[in-house]
């Protein structure tokens, strides 16, 4: 890995994820528009890229990663400190959904426990050297991406909309969060574009424009747009990603590009801060340092 990439995440003596190049926030105001789906498939890409890659399930009310993956096991700790990760499909993965004795039954912490298991995800976890290791947020605008950013330092978000305008409304408040805690978006995902009829019809179901939409708002480039294909539900609910599943298919083959330009979007951010080194974030700490965010006020 070129030194180019390290450059985009300039982390802390005490960031918790020392062996991680690049963390990855795949996320979106809003539910349901395919940001696990989406973080699953782009993670399977990355990997079958050649990047060693990880992925975090960030939602703890509602983990989808056991199922979308289909693993039911759970972590062991061989050294008595640290988690190791499941895997599957060559990923690394930690979900909260490993930890409960009936994957049915719900989550009942509140705010501080949750946090907690986060911090402990990144920090007890043993991630190992990786290039990538990318986090499924839940919905939402909050306090899981400040809570992230505060202990981490970010390389980017992915930020996950459908086209509609019922959508983009709660996306670009997500994507006012990023700014507000400095966390650089890395591009926009438009899922569920059009859907395709078997006559080879399109529809777009759902309208069109909400993904170029937040990516002009958040100046930052539109890295893909997925249709809606009912092989991406199928193979997500049975346990393997599409990626995985069908690789030479036209879905893997989006899952694919998304991973390029993510890769490509990383590596423009480390140019950008060759160049002007005066936009890396302080994270340095300690009294006074920039680690108070300023939504901390
Ligand atoms: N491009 C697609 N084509 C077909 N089905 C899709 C596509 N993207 C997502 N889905 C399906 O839509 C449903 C919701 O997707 P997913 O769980 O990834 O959304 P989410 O944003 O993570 O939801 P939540 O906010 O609950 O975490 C799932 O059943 C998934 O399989
Ligand atoms: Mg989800």
């Amino acid at each position: 890995m070129s030194d180019s990439l390290d450059r985009s995440r300039p982390a802390s003596p005490d960031d918790p994820l020392t062996g991680v190049k690049h963390v990855v926030l795949v996320m979106s105001g809003k539910g349901g528009v395919g940001k696990s789906t989406t973080a699953t498939n782009l993670a399977m890409a990355l990997s079958k890229r050649g990047f060693r890659t990880g992925l975090l399930d960030a939602d703890i009310y509602g983990p989808s990663i056991p199922t979308m993956l289909g693993v039911a096991g759970r972590p062991v700790s061989t050294d008595g400190k640290t988690i190791e990760p499941l895997e599957r499909f060559g990923i690394k993965l930690m979900s909260i959904g490993f930890l409960l004795d009936d994957p049915k039954s719900a989550v009942i912490w509140r705010g501080p426990m949750l946090h907690g298991a986060l911090q402990q995800f990144l920090k007890d976890v043993a991630w190992g050297e990786l290039d990538y290791l990318v986090l499924d947020l839940p919905p939402g605008t909050g306090d899981v991406a400040l809570s992230l950013a505060q202990r981490t330092s970010v390389t980017g978000a992915v930020i996950v909309t459908t086209p509609q305008n019922v959508a983009t409304d709660d996306v670009f408040k997500s994507v006012s969060m990023c700014v507000k805690v400095d966390i650089p978006v890395l591009g926009v995902v438009e899922n569920m574009s059009w859907f395709i009829d078997p006559a080879g019809v399109r529809h777009e179901l759902f309208g069109k424009g909400g993904g170029a939409a937040v990516a002009e708002f958040a100046k930052a480039p539109l890295l893909a747009q997925i249709p809606i294909d009912q092989s991406v539900r199928e193979w997500g609910d049975k346990g393997t990603p599409v990626v995985q599943a069908a690789p030479e298919g036209a879905m893997a083959k989006a899952y694919l590009d998304l991973a390029d330009k993510v890769v490509e979007a990383v590596s423009a951010r480390a140019d950008m801060l060759r160049e002007e080194p005066g936009l890396v974030i302080d994270r340095s700490g300690g009294p006074g340092g920039k680690r108070r965010l300023p939504v901390a006020k």
